[in-house]
């Protein structure tokens, strides 16, 4: 196996572990009970969602760097960093080098959550549909032989991430029109001196 083949391998699992990861988050997002409905299990989804954010985020960062290993790449530390003038689909790569920061991010605010406050640091996790933009179309564009060779859409692997972005497509759906059922929030208005003295 050389080693491009070994980073597209890490890059594939990265994606399956955040699409896992996205759809658990959308899961909590919606307060859906795995008790009182299927699969009538006691999930701890909030630790399933941080460990795949954990586990993904360390797998995606050793992705591009395993490059560094192939003789035929001719990718620098720098290329990898900051892929502009890569030797190879430079902009392909400045998307996927984009989500891997943006991932950082995310991870990052989470991890600080407590201290941001939960509607700031919910505001900032949206950023998290920016980052899976950003890896379903870095998974689909990039040649995996790294020969800037034409996409064969309809390859297993494209056909793998390309399921992979609609299910999270069609889940992004549901929590939209979960959200549009919902009341609008309360408004808290503190009382005037006058109603407090009535
Ligand atoms: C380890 C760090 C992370 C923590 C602690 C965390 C925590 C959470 C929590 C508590 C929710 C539920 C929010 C609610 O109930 O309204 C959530 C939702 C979500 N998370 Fe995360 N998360 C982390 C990392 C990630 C990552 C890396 C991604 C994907 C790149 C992600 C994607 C999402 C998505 C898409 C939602 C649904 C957001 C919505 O539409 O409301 N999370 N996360």
């Amino acid at each position: 196996m050389s080693a491009i083949d070994l980073s597209s391998y890490f890059g594939l699992t990265a994606m399956t572990l955040l699409t896992l990861n996205i759809m658990i988050g959308l899961v909590m997002s919606v307060k859906y009970n795995p008790v009182r409905g299927w699969p009538h299990l006691r999930i701890n989804t909030f630790k399933i969602h941080n460990w795949t954010a954990y586990i993904a985020l360390t797998i995606a960062t050793i992705h591009p760097l395993i490059i560094l290993f192939s003789s035929t790449a001719k990718f620098t530390f720098l290329d990898i960093l900051y892929p502009v003038n890569a030797p190879k689909q430079p902009w392909i790569n400045v998307l996927g080098a984009l989500s891997l920061y943006s991932l950082v991010f995310v991870v990052l605010t989470s991890y600080f959550r407590r201290e941001l406050g939960r509607k700031k640091w919910k505001t900032l996790h949206f950023t998290a549909y920016a980052t899976a933009a950003l890896f379903y179309v870095h998974g689909i564009l990039t040649d995996p032989t790294l020969k800037d060779a034409p996409i064969d859409f309809f390859d297993g692997e494209k056909v793998y991430v390309e399921l992979c972005m609609l299910l999270v497509i069609v889940a992004i759906g549901f929590r939209v029109r979960w959200q549009l059922g919902q009341p609008p929030p309360r408004v808290h208005r503190p009382k005037s001196a006058a109603a407090r003295k009535s």
